[in-house]
């Protein structure tokens, strides 16, 4: 918090007591000179006025909110026939967090959009997210087309190198938007540096490299997460607190699919990431990790102590030795409170959670307890829509719109081209504001999934690929740093 101290000159006191006071016939010079000579009066009456001039103070003077006018004060000069006023007060300046985008592909557009809208269109007054620098490996040209798609500040810096981002002194935050192959090699250059990071999913291509990225990151004391944004989302929070709050009783099965119908044949060349080992390709760490995500933050984030599970799986495979269907049951450990608990979790790129994209095939996410359950519907990594059924009849629907700027903004979001409707947001910025807010309050990591839990949730992965013998090439496996990929 700031304290102010503001002197106005007589014409901005004659608006500041217009404002104030809501009444223009105050303006006039000769009524202040009126008020002035009872000095004590005036004084008194606008004391009554604080709230007001906080108003005002916000509106004509600062940007940041204002929290308390702590004095007013009114002096006549009479030598130049002049009037003054003394304000005081408090302000609460927004927190800011300075990014850097690492990457500049489909979802490094996505997310950094996301930064652009102002965060009060979706209630967060307090922060504030300012894009100061983007890189891209293959050039700066590349980087500075990117910073103007995506509508950076004209100062944002861009660079042709990754290494440049990370020397860049501005920087507080790396948002790493590469494939999962290249995150541990990224995240750790970002650590290195001394630099808080932001690292897409799936953390790493192993538990080993997600193990060692945060111990590096405890070592350099900075913050660490990996960008599951679903868990920050509003509806996510919903569902956990319906889960803690005993609305559907006690939880012993979850079923969680994220199946998209994108044949792979047709759909991806050999060398894309979705089915490419060399970029650790594959639904699992693509799209499953949603799945269990579901899975963990319904079974294993809801638990005080949680425990982690075991994992029975199957996999079909595509001719490149990456996974095209994975189905896994996981078992986790018995509480006292709800006994043990198993969670499905399927994923494929043959079938669809959602084949006519209307939700008539059902919800895609089923988390059931003894008296009920609650479903989400897919995409179960952008979730707009719940409902709620219990044993007594009970049965209730929320749609949960991401918020934005709104129609007539003439800004727009999406992922890979497919733009939501004008000012609505893609639903990013929620991961981005607990980036913020974790830096504000000086926390390492996130609170809705622990380092330790995305450690657990790439322990599984590694678990599943082992049963199914999934390797990828040892370049993208080392825990070796620096390694040229
Ligand atoms: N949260 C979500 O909803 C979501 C959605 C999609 C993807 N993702 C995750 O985000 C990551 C990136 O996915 P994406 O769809 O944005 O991929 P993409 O469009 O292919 O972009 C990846 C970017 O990484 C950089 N890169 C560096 N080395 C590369 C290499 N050898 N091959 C390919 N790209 C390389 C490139 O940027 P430069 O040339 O500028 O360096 C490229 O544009 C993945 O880990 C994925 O799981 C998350």
């Amino acid at each position: 918090m700031t304290m102010n101290h503001e002197r106005y000159r007589s014409d901005e006191l004659l608006l500041v007591v217009g404002e104030a006071v809501g009444d223009r016939t105050h303006l006039h010079p000769s009524r202040l000179k009126q008020i002035d000579e009872h000095s004590d009066a005036y004084v008194e009456r606008a004391q009554s006025e604080l709230p007001y001039m906080a108003w005002f103070v916000r509106q004509f003077s600062r940007s940041s909110p204002v929290l308390r006018v702590s004095s007013f004060a009114v002096y006549r000069f009479p030598s130049s026939h002049s009037y003054s006023c003394s304000l005081s007060y408090t302000t609460m300046s927004k927190f800011n967090l300075n990014w850097g985008i690492l990457a500049t592909g489909g979802i490094a557009e996505s997310f950094t959009r996301d930064l652009y809208p102002n965060p009060e269109c979706r209630g967060v007054k307090d922060i504030q997210h300012t894009v100061v620098a983007a890189a891209s490996s293959s050039s700066a040209d590349r980087a500075k087309a990117f910073l103007k798609e995506v509508r950076a500040p004209e100062s944002a810096k861009a660079y042709g190198s990754y290494k440049e981002l990370v020397a860049d002194p501005n920087v507080d935050i790396i948002y790493v938007a590469t494939p999962h192959s290249h995150h541990y090699q990224n995240a750790m250059l970002c650590l290195e540096a001394g630099k808080n990071v932001l690292c897409e999913k799936a953390f790493t291509t192993n538990a080993k490299q997600t193990e060692l990225l945060i111990k590096k990151a405890k070592e350099k004391n900075v913050f660490l997460m990996e960008a599951v944004w679903t868990r920050y989302f509003p509806l996510s929070i919903y569902v956990r607190d319906i889960i803690k709050s005993g609305k559907i009783g006690p939880v012993s099965r979850t079923f969680a699919d994220l199946s998209m119908s994108m044949v792979p044949e047709n759909t991806f060349d050999d060398s894309h990431r979705m089915v490419n080992p060399d970029l650790a390709g594959g639904a699992l760490l693509d799209l499953g990790i949603y799945a269990l995500t579901w899975v963990f933050q319904t079974l294993y984030t809801t638990q005080d102590k949680p425990q982690p599970p075991s994992v029975v799986s199957t996999m079909r495979k595509y001719k490149l030795g990456t996974d095209e269907q994975t189905s896994m049951l996981l078992t986790f450990p018995p509480t006292s409170a709800r006994g043990e608990a198993h969670g499905i979790a399927t994923t494929g790129m043959r079938t669809a959670a959602d084949p006519d994209g209307k939700g008539s095939a059902g919800p895609a996410i089923r988390v059931q307890g003894e008296k009920g359950e609650i479903q989400v519907f897919h995409p179960a990594y952008r979730p707009t829509r719940t409902k709620l059924v219990l044993a007594d009849g009970t049965v209730e629907e929320k749609e949960f719109p991401q918020p934005g700027p709104g129609k007539g903004s003439g800004w727009k979001n999406g992922f890979g081209g497919n733009f939501h409707e004008e000012g609505m947001g893609h639903g990013m910025f929620w991961e981005a504001d607990e980036c913020a807010y974790a830096l504000k309050e000086g926390r390492k990591e996130g609170q809705y999934e622990s380092l330790e839990e995305s450690l657990v949730i790439m322990k599984v992965m590694d678990e599943v690929r082992r049963q199914n013998g999934m390797t990828y090439p040892e370049k993208i496996e080392t825990t070796e740093y620096p390694v040229e990929l």
